[in-house]
């Protein structure tokens, strides 16, 4: 039975209906705009793992009652995720449990074979994760974004030409961070599998807004290995999980190596266990896990047409309000938004960013952010800043950091809460509140 969600659903979340204090140190009600980067709780996360607490023991190490009982739920969270995102052949995957996002494609750039004169293939649109990672593991190269920030997606297939099955991996994002574009991660997948390449896709923002079907329509547009965060689907007990190709793990040793990772340890010899086993070393975060697939199982019960639906009016409603507001620098396509996330990003003409969000937050409790989002070389391109101009700030202290400003919404927002928003942004503009 679906939950109804239409008029009470703030009060699904932990802490949506706390105060915050303002710069007079008056208590204000509070918006969250800041989804992209984190995301409230869920009350029903909460009480899920009070309740799981009482048979809490170790998993897959343990003979007791408990022990039994967690480790099952824990095997059972991966079956789940299997099938939450519709993988057909699930003898062909694995789901490897991580930190976050980034751990998560750290341990794939650690971990994934790779001959001396490969290329990993990534983006100029990419958050940091999905691009220093691979710059530490070897020779990267980069699909340039065009001016609106979209991904130049020719240069897909040139590169993988050009390089000559030199590329065996090609790492992008699903939806970016700064703009909101969503990717065509089946499209990308089949080009990428025409040159006998693997996809990986970080994922961090894009399951928590849209349905992600690893599997596809076909083989050819199977997505490889998928990297999200729980942290941004309203469970933030420190959870990430890789779902990837299980020959590709175990065909390669594992980053971290420590208990439950092997069959034998002799005085000399080390006998791994199979993957996903040899990749998870130490005892795992039972507890986030299965807050995790509580908030997938909501997600599920609110459906992702909703989502999509309703962030995307958002969205809209926003970039209307924009165009009202005099002084407004808009990042990104705003004439056709429909690949694009809930997120925008923008500046106030003569205004730093820093004092944007700082007004925003300390005067009318909004929180944004600012900056440039650990995405630093598509923010310099999306503000047609060259690197001399960005590193200024480096040996100048009379120069600041570049940035910009980014609301990211999230379900549980409203247009009411963007309304108030544009009004007060107005007012900032018009240097009516400073
Ligand atoms: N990647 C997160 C953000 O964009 C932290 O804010």
């Amino acid at each position: 039975m679906k939950i109804n969600y239409e008029n009470n659903i703030q009060d699904l979340f932990i802490g949506l209906d706390e105060k915050v204090c303002d710069s007079n140190g008056d208590c204000i009600d509070g918006i969250n705009f800041d989804n992209a980067a984190t995301t409230p709780p869920l009350k029903s996360s909460i009480k899920y793992i009070e309740e799981l607490s009482k048979n809490y023991a170790s998993i897959g190490r343990g003979t007791g009652q408990k022990a039994e009982i967690t480790t099952n739920l824990y095997k059972e969270s991966k079956n789940f995720l299997m099938k939450f995102f519709n993988i057909k052949s699930i003898e062909k995957y694995v789901v490897i449990y991580v930190n976050n996002s980034t751990e998560g494609i750290n341990k794939l750039a650690n971990t994934l074979k790779t001959k001396e004169d490969e290329i990993v293939l990534t983006s100029r649109m990419e958050h940091h994760s999905n691009d220093l990672p691979w710059r530490k593991r070897g020779k990267v190269d980069y699909i340039e974004v065009d001016k609106k920030g979209r991904l130049k997606l020719e240069e897909l297939e040139e590169k993988l030409k050009v390089h000559c099955g030199k590329i065996k991996y090609v790492s992008l994002t699903g939806a970016s961070n700064v703009t909101g574009y969503i990717n065509d991660i089946h499209f990308i997948a089949k080009i990428v599998h025409k040159y006998n390449a693997k996809l990986i896709v970080d994922g961090a923002q894009l399951v928590p807004h849209k349905k992600v079907n690893i599997s596809g329509d076909s083989d050819d547009e199977q997505i490889d290995f998928l990297v999200f965060s729980s942290h941004k689907i309203y469970s933030p007990f420190g959870v990430g999980v890789i779902i990837g190709l299980k020959e590709d793990f175990i065909n390669s040793d594992p980053d971290y190596l420590g208990g439950g990772t092997v069959e034998l340890v002799l005085d000399n010899k080390i006998n791994f266990l199979l993957p996903p086993d040899k990749n998870e070393a130490g005892t795992p975060n039972f507890i986030g896990v299965m807050s995790l697939i509580n908030s997938l199982k909501f997600i599920d019960n609110i459906g992702y047409d909703y989502i999509e639906e309703h962030e995307k009016q958002l969205l809209q409603h926003t970039i209307e309000g924009f165009k009202r507001i005099p002084n407004i620098i808009n990042y990104g396509d705003t004439e056709n938004i429909s690949d694009r996330l809930g997120i925008a990003t923008f500046n106030i003409n003569n205004m730093y960013h820093h004092d944007v969000a700082n007004i925003l937050a300390k005067k009318k409790g909004i929180s944004v952010r600012h900056g440039w989002f650990c995405a630093h070389p598509y923010c310099r391109r999306l503000m047609n800043v060259g690197e001399d101009e960005a590193k200024e700030f480096l040996e100048n202290p009379a120069k600041k950091m570049l940035g910009m400003v980014r609301v990211s919404f999230a379900l549980y927002n409203s247009i009411g809460e963007v309304d108030l928003f544009l009004n007060v942004l107005e007012d900032i503009s018009l240097r009516k509140i400073k």
